[in-house]
Formats: C-alpha cells, sequence, structure tokens
C-alpha cells in the first residue's frame, strides 16, 4: 500500500472513540508496519510530564532500552528541542544518535504539535539506506496532526 492509500486507514482508527487513545496509537504503529515495507520500527514518544525528557508510548517493533531520552540526546532528544523533522538517511553518520539495534540504519522523526507545544514524536526506524522522501514527511505530519486531534 502506498502513503496515501494509507490515509483513509489512520483517519479511520482516529475515529475510533471506543478505544482508548494508546490503543488507537498502538494500532497507528501497527498499520504503518505493516504496510510500508522500509518501516521497521514505529513508535511515540510524549513529553514526561514536567520533566525534560521523552517517555516511549506505543509501539510496534522490537523492544528498546530507551524507555526515558532526556531532551537533546538523541534524534529523537534532539527534535523534542529543535521542533523541527529529522531526517537521518544514514544512522552511522550522526554523532549525537541513539543506538536501538544493529539493524537500523536509517531514522525519521517528526514532532506532534497541540496548541503549538511540542509534546511529542513520531519515531520510525528503517533497516534500509536512505528510504524517507518528503512523501513520508507530508505523510508523517499528516498522522501527527490526526494524533494531535485526540490528545489534550
Ligand atoms: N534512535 C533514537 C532512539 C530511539 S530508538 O530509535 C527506538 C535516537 O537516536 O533518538
Amino acid at each position: 500500500m502506498n502513503l496515501q492509500e494509507l490515509k483513509p486507514e489512520i483517519k479511520s482508527i482516529i475515529e475510533q472513540s471506543n478505544l482508548s487513545v494508546d490503543q488507537r496509537l498502538l494500532k497507528i504503529c501497527e498499520t504503518l508496519e505493516a504496510n510500508i515495507s522500509y518501516y521497521n520500527w514505529v513508535g511515540f514518544y510524549f513529553k514526561n510530564g514536567d520533566k525534560n525528557e521523552l517517555k516511549l508510548g506505543p509501539y510496534v517493533g522490537e523492544p528498546t532500552d530507551h524507555t526515558i531520552i532526556p531532551f537533546g540526546k538523541g534524534i529523537c532528544g534532539q527534535v523534542a528541542i529543535s521542533n523541527k523533522n529529522f531526517v537521518v538517511p544514514d544512522v552511522a553518520a550522526q554523532d549525537n544518535y541513539i543506538a536501538c539495534s544493529i539493524t537500523v540504519k536509517a531514522e525519521i522523526v517528526i514532532p506532534i504539535f497541540v496548541n503549538d507545544e511540542n509534546i511529542g514524536q513520531i519515531d520510525i526506524d528503517s533497516n534500509t539506506p536512505d528510504p524517507f522522501t518528503e512523501a513520508d514527511e507530508r505523510f508523517l505530519e499528516f498522522v501527527c496532526k490526526k494524533v494531535a486531534s485526540i490528545l489534550n
């Protein structure tokens, strides 16, 4: 399935108000991982209360030790501060990178804004080198907007 075809699927998951927010976020992770061949680990991180750190939310893929990431650390921690998309074609070329699995070649992190505040992000790891294009950024911005609509 291509990215455009997945949009209605994401919308319908978001609208399942009988499910908790976390259940819907997990379904989004599952849908993305199952349908996009180069999305191999898909998860959400959210600001942990008042602390300057991220806490792992729903995800699919290999379990990670990095359930808490301080702001500024790794790709995720940098996006928490920059408020900007971060596309990493080759993780080996990054100094400030937290490795979760040796199979990962590339990563994309897109921030989630609620009332203009950066409250979290979607993080995707790929086992394929340099797989992400602007189409992924636009699609994942769409996903993050939808997710923001069900967060307080
Ligand atoms: N690689 C990320 C850490 C999170 S894992 O990819 C699940 C980073 O550098 O922030």
